[in-house]
């Protein structure tokens, strides 16, 4: 099984960037924790950062040769972007959206997903340990569609 991890805008800047909302730890370093769990499962993982809406787009459609399955946390574009819905619609790859902050309970421009109702699911407010969440929900949907 092979899981693409794909962070967009902003997500470059973590543990720099509002350590009290995002955490201390930087992207790199959450990747790296998500390797360790990945390669104990004999799951294949691999990364991508990107502060572009189109190369985000990109790089889902790409996901449609390689990638079993997406864990996705598409930054502020979660709120507005119709063209990453529609990417994750038109490759329709199993999709989990994450957040490290609980969105819910932030302002109101962030309780909208315009991307939750074309994931799996959601999940949201764990820090770090969402993207670990996150991509053991994705591969248990996976098992549980035969894929
Ligand atoms: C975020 C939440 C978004 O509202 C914000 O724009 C981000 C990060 C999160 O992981 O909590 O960039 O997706």
């Amino acid at each position: 099984r092979t899981i693409w991890v794909i962070n967009g805008p902003n997500l470059n800047l973590l543990g720099l960037r509002e350590p009290g909302v995002y955490g201390s730890q930087s992207l790199a370093s959450i990747e790296e924790g998500l390797l360790e769990k990945a390669e104990a499962l004999g799951v294949s993982v691999t990364f991508y950062q990107s502060n572009h809406e189109g190369d985000i787009i990109d790089r889902i459609h790409a996901a449609l040769d390689h990638a079993d399955g997406i864990v996705l946390n598409p930054g502020a574009l979660t709120h507005y972007s119709y063209a990453v819905r529609d990417a994750i619609s038109s490759v329709k790859i199993p999709t989990v959206e994450v957040h490290l902050s609980n969105i819910h309970a932030r302002e109101t421009f962030r309780h909208t997903s315009v991307i939750a109702p074309v994931a799996v699911g959601q999940i949201a407010g764990f820090g770090a340990v969402s993207y670990e969440l996150g991509m053991m929900a994705l591969l248990r949907h996976l098992e549980s569609q035969g894929q």
